[in-house]
């Protein structure tokens, strides 16, 4: 009796090791013993979406403990039960109890759903021999927003009828809802078209595909594709109305239409021929909006619409170059006769007669935030990813919208240094930064805000040629972007949530679930004492940055051939240093080796002025760090001037003996990164009187890191200045022929 009192009226505030974290946790005392005797009573037992996932949550005890739960009916004086309440309105709430004798959920199937995915990773988290203590606890949970999505390219790279399931449960295991089925793009059309039959038997298929990364510009000639059949899409789609989870099914236009275009070249601007695409990119080919590609399109559309019940259609409308139509006499007589200013109202236009044909057949359209531009047709809602703006500009228009931007968003950028990453398209979006956003931009008033419908994970497979590096990409990051879209705002705690994805990784490894581990990884950085002016290096890393390491763990160095030690403080820089560091927990290692790299040379950590500032998009880097600029991949090492020299004066505090220089640069003409065309070194003891260094450089590389070295008669000197003079611009027949190239300058090391 004492303890029922107890537990009644203490109850502490804790985490359990849920992922998405519950909006409400009361944590009382006592346990239940969950087991193989413990039993399943449903109440209303006429409720069959509640037994379905009853079905569900017994297979995945089956398939990882090895049994299943019996299902009773309710007779007094039982004890280990389950009991489930079924609600009025099924939705995606859930409430749930674990008392000692009894677990009691109210919810109806998707909250069902949501309440056993707790209740998985409980039984996880607490299972020890043959039974779980779960603790005693109350959980009131639902989603801060209703879309709760993740994107998936099956494009670039094709993914069958049954890994495509596979990731609708990852979707649903998060509590998430929206599935987008990237189907059509240049590298190939995925989605039977009856009407059509061209569509797959020709656009499903390429000739080869880039191999490597785009800049390096090579191809396989191997024959890749594949599709799926309309009875496959009505498998799936059933399969994921079962997991609660909707499929927008996305069919771009009118750009990315290549594949389109090889089947029913008719529909193009010019002639052709058009082939699928090989390569990555942004092609000219688009649609051209002549009649008989909106009967194509919209014929396309009654088919596609028969096979998806949900309420949205994607029609892309992003990157869409006005090439062809500038010069079309087709698109350029309809600019005229419709009143258009020019080709981005005629892509406006193009949309618009799309949205009418959909609204009329009571569907909602959904594109890029391109369709913005030239202004939005009146029933569309917005998909941001080129930033927020897309979506602020669309919400303070009363639009619908759905927040992707790719600085937080994009699950097919690096989630860890590219040294110790699988290949991938660039930029750097580790765990914590997705966890960080938060799709409800402060531009907005209260009104405009409640047009954000959510928010969504992409994943473009430029890069992802199997499955499992599909599911590496995808998580843990689609941990922290369930938690963006399900736990409200005031909950977040990057801390706590760094502590639970320690274990979640661990509830991955036991689903046989292929994830990244790189939350473990080590950086590094290098920082001088302003007043000592000495540099040191110091390791770093997200879980022990955040207070997320348990006791045990700790950071190795592995310095080469010297003895193994354990990282404690930041270590002073007095030579050139080649090693490594890897995080451990209780003498284990986990993460990736992360290799370091430190140069010493005499300009290290002193100041250094530019005439110039960087970019601010590259502006992060120290070229006095010792640290190297990586290659081929940029990262934040680097700094660079976009059409503009760099000239950088260094200031060594003293009167020193010189007599080397070397300069890092960086070549990537793909990415419009020029080396320079001319270098200026001089020294000086004064800051006054420059003498300059005429010997030339000897120049030598790796992977398109450029050394330029300068050895010369040793020469007294405080400052040294350097002037790299930016390439002239960009030659024509290259990538952004006739722009300003890129210069990218990463380190300057004077000895
Ligand atoms: C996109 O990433 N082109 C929407
Ligand atoms: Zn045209």
């Amino acid at each position: 009796m004492l303890f029922l009192i107890l537990s009644s009226c203490f109850s502490v505030k804790a985490q359990l090791n849920i992922i998405p974290a519950p909006v409400s946790t009361d944590m009382m005392f006592g346990n239940f013993k969950f087991n193989s005797n413990t039993k399943i009573v449903l109440v209303d037992d006429v409720d069959e979406k509640n037994k379905a996932e009853v079905l569900f949550f017994n297979e995945w005890l089956q398939n990882y403990y090895g049994y299943k739960l019996e299902l009773i009916n309710y007779t007094k004086n039982q004890k280990n039960l389950i009991y489930i309440n079924s609600v009025k309105n099924e939705s995606e709430k859930y409430e749930f109890q674990i008392k000692p004798e009894q677990i009691v959920i109210k919810a109806k199937g998707e909250g069902l759903k949501n309440a056993f995915e707790s209740l998985k990773q409980l039984i996880f988290d607490t299972y020890q021999q043959h039974e779980a203590i779960l603790p005693a606890c109350y959980i009131s949970d639902s989603a801060r927003f209703e879309w709760r999505g993740m994107h998936l390219d099956v494009c670039r790279h094709f993914f069958s009828k049954d890994e495509v399931k596979k990731y609708i449960d990852l979707i649903s295991m998060y509590k998430m809802n929206v599935f987008h089925w990237h189907l059509t793009d240049d590298q190939g059309w995925r989605i039977e078209i009856k009407k059509y039959p061209m569509l797959t038997q020709k656009g499903a298929w390429r000739k080869g595909s880039m191999i490597g990364h785009y800049t390096d510009h090579k191809f396989d000639t191997l024959r890749y594709g594949g599709f799926y059949t309309q009875q496959d899409i009505k498998e799936v789609v059933a399969y994921a109305a079962s997991k609660h989870v909707t499929i927008i099914p996305e069919i771009e236009m009118p750009g990315h239409a290549l594949a389109a275009l090889a089947a029913y070249p008719e529909l193009a601007c010019n002639d052709g021929p058009f082939e699928v695409e090989k390569k990555w990119g942004v092609f000219d080919d688009v649609f051209c909006p002549k009649p008989e590609t909106f009967e194509f399109l919209e014929n396309v559309l009654l088919e596609v619409m028969s096979l998806f019940p949900g309420q949205f259609i994607h029609i892309g409308g992003d990157e869409c170059p006005k090439t062809r139509w500038k010069k079309c006499s087709h698109c350029q007589k309809l600019i005229k006769e419709k009143g258009l200013k020019d080709e981005h109202e005629l892509q406006s236009y193009f949309i618009q007669t799309i949205e009418k044909f959909l609204t009329k057949h009571q569907k909602k359209i959904i594109g890029w935030d391109e369709i913005l531009e030239g202004g939005l047709p009146p029933q569309a809602a917005v998909m941001s990813w080129r930033g927020t703006e897309g979506g602020i500009a669309a919400a303070k228009q009363h639009h619908e919208v759905v927040m992707t931007p790719g600085s937080h968003c994009y699950f097919d950028h690096y989630q860890g240094h590219p040294a110790v990453e699988p290949l991938a398209i660039g930029g750097f979006t580790p765990l914590e930064k997705v966890y960080h956003f938060n799709p409800v931009p402060e531009a907005l008033n209260e009104n405009e805000r409640s047009f954000i419908l959510g928010a969504q994970g992409n994943l473009w497979t430029e890069y992802l040629t199997s499955f499992d590096a599909v599911c590496y990409n995808a998580l843990p990051r689609m941990a922290a972007i369930s938690e963006v879209v399900w736990s409200p705002e005031q909950n977040k705690d990057l801390t706590g949530f760094l502590k639970r994805t320690k274990k979640h990784l661990k509830y991955l490894n036991f689903n046989k679930i292929p994830h990244s581990e790189s939350l473990y990884n080590i950086t590094y950085k290098v920082k001088t004492d302003s007043s000592t002016y000495k540099t040191y290096l110091y390791l770093n890393n997200v879980l022990f940055e955040n207070n997320a390491n348990d006791s045990t763990d700790l950071i190795m160095l592995l310095a080469g051939s010297r003895a193994t030690q354990t990282y404690k403080e930041p270590i002073m820089i007095t030579s050139s240093f080649h090693g490594g560091a890897q995080y451990f927990t209780a003498g284990k290692p986990f993460g990736k080796y992360c290799g370091i790299d430190i140069y010493y040379h005499k300009g290290l950590g002193k100041k250094i002025t530019f005439t110039e500032p960087p970019s601010t998009y590259y502006n992060k880097g120290n070229l006095l760090d010792g640290m190297r600029g990586y290659a081929p991949r940029i990262n934040e090492e680097w700094l660079a001037w976009t059409g503009k020299d760099m000239e950088a004066t260094i200031d060594l505090k003293r009167i020193d003996t010189l007599s080397a220089v070397t300069i890092g640069c960086l070549k990537n003409e793909t990415d419009w990164i020029y080396l320079p065309h001319k270098i200026e070194l001089y020294t000086s003891a004064d800051n006054n009187t420059f003498t300059p260094i005429t010997t030339p450089p000897n120049i030598t590389s790796t992977k398109d890191r450029y050394s330029y070295s300068y050895t010369f008669k040793p020469t007294p000197g405080r400052y040294v200045k350097v002037k790299v003079y930016c390439a002239p611009l960009i030659p024509a027949e290259k990538n952004g022929a006739g722009n300003r190239p890129w210069l990218f300058v990463d380190e300057i090391e004077i000895n």
